[in-house]
C-alpha cells in the first residue's frame, strides 16, 4: 500500500516568523493517516526540523547539488541536507529546470545523490503549454520519467510529482481526465521498469492545488497526493488539502 503524501513547497518564501505554522500543522494533523512534508528554503531547514520533532510533519529541501562536496559556491549537497535532519528533497522542479538549465541527466544525478544520502527524492516532471497543445504531453512526460528517475528506485527512495508547467502558480489545472491519463501512464511505466517496486512509488499531482479542487484531484486513481506551492504557505490553506487527502 502506498501511504498518501501531502507535500508543501514554500519556494523562496518564508521566514523564522512563519515557522509557527509547522506547529499548527503538527497539532491539527497529529493523527493523520498521510505523510506530510514541508519544504522550506534552506536557511529554515534546521529550525523547521526542530519545530516538527513531535508530530507527523517531516521536512524536505527544495534542491540539492549532485556532488557530495566541493567548490560549488552557494550550493548545498544532499549529505548536508541530511545533516539538518530533513528527510526529503525536491529535484527537477520546473523552475530549476527553466532558470538553471537542469536537464533530465542533472535531475537524475541529483536524485541519486539524494538517495545515497538517505533522502527521498521528490522528482518533478511535467510538460509546457506548447507541448500539451501540440499533443506531446505524454511522450514528453514519459521521457522525463525515464531519464530523471534513477535506476533501482523504489517507494522508499523516490516520489514522482507530475507538475504541468502551465498549471504552476496560474490557478489553471488540467482536466481530471488529463490528470488521470498521465498518472495511469506513469504508473504503467514505473511498473514496466521497476516491477513490483514500481507499484510502491508514490505519484503526486502538483500545479494550483487548492482547498477547493483537492478532493476531486485526490479521487483520481493513482494520485497518491499533491505537491503544493502557494497553498502550502498558510496552515488555513494547507490543512484542508491534508484533510481532503486523508478523506480520499
Ligand atoms: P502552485 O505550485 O501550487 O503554487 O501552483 C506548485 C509547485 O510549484 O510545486
Amino acid at each position: 500500500m502506498r501511504r498518501k503524501l501531502a507535500a508543501g513547497n514554500w519556494k523562496m518564501n518564508g521566514s523564522r516568523d512563519g515557522l509557527k505554522m509547522l506547529e499548527t500543522l503538527s497539532v491539527t494533523h497529529a493523527d493523520s493517516p498521510c505523510d506530510i512534508v514541508i519544504c522550506p528554503p534552506a536557511h529554515l531547514l534546521m529550525a523547521s526540523v526542530k519545530r516538527t520533532a513531535e508530530g507527523p510533519v517531516t521536512i524536505g529541501a527544495q534542491n540539492c547539488h549532485e556532488a557530495e562536496k566541493g567548490a560549488h559556491t552557494g550550493d548545498i549537497s544532499a549529505p548536508m541536507i541530511a545533516e539538518t535532519g530533513a528527510t526529503y528533497v525536491i529535484t527537477g522542479h520546473s523552475e530549476r529546470r527553466e532558470a538553471y538549465g537542469e536537464t533530465d541527466a542533472t535531475v537524475c544525478d541529483k536524485s541519486t545523490a539524494a538517495q545515497e544520502a538517505g533522502l527521498v527524492a521528490i522528482v518533478c516532471i511535467g510538460e509546457s503549454l506548447a507541448q500539451r497543445e501540440a499533443g506531446q504531453a505524454l511522450p514528453v512526460i514519459r521521457a522525463q520519467l525515464e531519464s530523471s528517475v534513477p535506476d533501482g528506485s523504489s517507494g522508499g527512495t523516490v516520489v514522482v510529482a507530475y507538475e504541468p508547467i502551465w498549471a504552476i502558480g496560474t490557478g489553471k489545472i488540467p482536466t481530471l481526465e488529463q490528470i488521470a491519463e498521465v498518472h495511469s501512464t506513469l504508473r504503467s511505466d514505473l511498473v514496466a521498469r521497476f516491477g513490483a517496486a514500481g507499484k510502491g512509488i508514490r505519484l503526486l499531482y502538483g500545479g494550483s492545488v487548492k482547498p477547493d479542487n483537492a478532493a476531486a484531484i485526490f479521487a483520481i486513481p493513482d494520485v497518491d497526493g499533491a505537491l503544493v506551492g502557494g497553498a502550502s504557505l498558510k496552515a488555513e490553506d494547507f490543512s484542508p488539502i491534508v484533510d481532503a487527502l486523508s478523506a480520499s
